[in-house]
């Protein structure tokens, strides 16, 4: 390697470092001079381009103020998560190797490390031994990967291809869902071919799960559409309840698990997601509650074949004796080695600590709760993982509290609407948020309350 690139991957490595370094203190979103200072971005291309060295410094320079500080402790939007150390240090020289993992041929260790990340994720998440975890983008990819892999499991079991005959006239295949499935489900149906006129929608409760004994009778045409952890309460559907008599009737059950199926790590918390493992397909990610590196997700889907039958395709070049070619199981072609990177998490953490992160940040959002909830603030729905959901009163109230923390900037928080009502969302999802933190959220938090009230 030439000396200028070494310098130049030196220099990333030590800006990088400098960017995680910062204080406890530092706000957790950009100040409005660091988006201004954004422009100095917009220059036309060059004709001749410019010193890499001088590209990484402007990105630096101009970039890491504009950032959201997702990987300190003082963020709570969406379930983002941050970035365990094993997995950034391990992204960074993947990054260098720059592998396609499509095939084993063109990377022999991203296959390798791929196969034990995804045996070890089946095993943590206690699914079959026997499933086929395979990365992909994340949470949607796989609920897209999914959803396709049952629809024409469905239809191969009552004798009709896909691949050969396509959807136009094929028996219908009906979807039964809950009135909380999260749009990435919605969007997966789209991408499927599947309209809303083929869905029922089964009511949920006041947490947000489905209730079983509104699931209407499923039959071997049934797609059923459960969900663990949803994206405001984190409560998860009763599994245990709805998937025995889902398999008995023959019909195919999903659960889109993004982070909520991480909840089986921790034996407090198992009982949350019980029955997960009689489903025939899972969506999960790696980049959330992990905090693997973005982007990373795993489609799981109990028997192989089915998996295979809708992803794997037929050419000379890219043919295969290994049943875990990445391009053969998934959308995806050309893809990163994600593996590497869950794999590097996972080492260096082990089953023990991926525990800790679900109890520690459960308990972290407990607290938060606990403390908003004593100053007055009204909690919406029982915190039973990492999320809370808090009104200050009415919608308008509430929504300018929001905004209030929003141009704050000590912490960040972003907002929904839960049950008609406005909300504060809170997902206490970064491996590195403290007891502090979260005083310093409740603090920050009330005291917006009061400026607006
Ligand atoms: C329940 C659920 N499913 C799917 C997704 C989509 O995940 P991703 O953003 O990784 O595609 C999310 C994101 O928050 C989610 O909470």
């Amino acid at each position: 390697m030439q000396d200028h690139t070494s310098d130049l991957i030196l220099d990333a490595a030590r800006r990088a470092a400098s960017y995680l370094s910062v204080g406890a203190d530092e706000p957790a979103s950009p100040s409005p001079d660091a988006l201004v200072a954004l422009g100095g971005f917009a220059t036309e291309l060059s004709e001749r381009g410019e010193d890499p060295a001088k590209v990484l410094a402007r990105l630096d320079e101009l970039g890491s103020p504009a950032t959201m500080r997702s990987t300190a402790g003082r963020y709570f939007g969406f379930v983002n998560g941050g970035t365990e150390p094993a997995g950034l240090a391990a992204s960074i020289l993947t990054a260098a190797w720059d592998q396609n993992a499509a095939l084993p041929v063109m990377s022999p260790v991203a296959a390798h490390l791929d196969d034990i990340a995804a045996r070890w994720v089946l095993d943590l998440l206690d699914l079959p031994e026997s499933a086929v975890a395979t990365f992909c983008g994340g949470a949607s990819v796989a609920n897209i990967t999914c959803v396709l892999t049952a629809r024409d499991a469905l239809l191969h079991r009552v004798g009709w291809s896909v691949d050969r005959q396509g959807l136009a006239g094929s028996p219908p295949i009906k979807v039964v869902l809950g009135a909380e499935a999260h749009v990435s489900a919605t969007k997966a149906l789209r991408v499927a071919g599947i309209g809303q006129d083929q869905v029922t929608v089964v009511p949920t409760d006041s947490c947000g799960r489905m209730i079983a004994a509104e699931v209407p009778s499923l039959d071997s045409l049934t797609l059923l559409l459960l969900q663990a952890g949803n994206v405001n309460t984190g409560h998860s559907d009763p599994f245990a309840e709805i998937i025995p008599a889902a398999n008995t009737a023959g019909a195919w059950t999903h659960i889109d698990g993004a982070f909520g199926l991480w909840t089986a790590v921790d034996p407090a918390l198992a009982h949350l997601v019980a029955g997960a493992d009689l489903a025939d397909s899972w969506a999960t990610d790696a980049h959330k509650w992990l905090n693997s590196p973005y982007d990373s997700g795993l489609a799981i889907v109990a028997k192989g074949e089915d998996l295979r039958r809708a992803m794997a395709v037929d050419a000379a070049y890219v043919s295969t004796t290994s049943d875990r070619a990445l391009m053969h199981l998934g959308l995806q072609m050309s893809q990163r080695a994600r593996g590497v990177e869950t794999w590097a998490v996972l080492a260096s953490l082990g089953r023990a600590g991926v525990a800790d992160i679900i109890e520690r940040t459960c308990r972290l959002c407990r607290q938060l709760a606990q403390a908003l909830d004593a100053g007055g603030a009204h909690i919406l729905a029982p915190v039973v993982v990492n999320q809370a959901l808090v009104s200050f009163g009415d919608d308008d109230m509430t929504d300018a509290v929001i905004a209030a923390v929003q141009a704050d900037g000590t912490v960040w928080a972003g907002g929904t609407r839960w049950q008609g009502r406005s909300s504060m969302r809170l997902s206490v999802s970064s491996t590195t948020s403290t007891e502090r933190d979260m005083e310093v959220a409740a603090e920050t938090i009330l005291r917006c309350w009061r400026s607006v009230a």
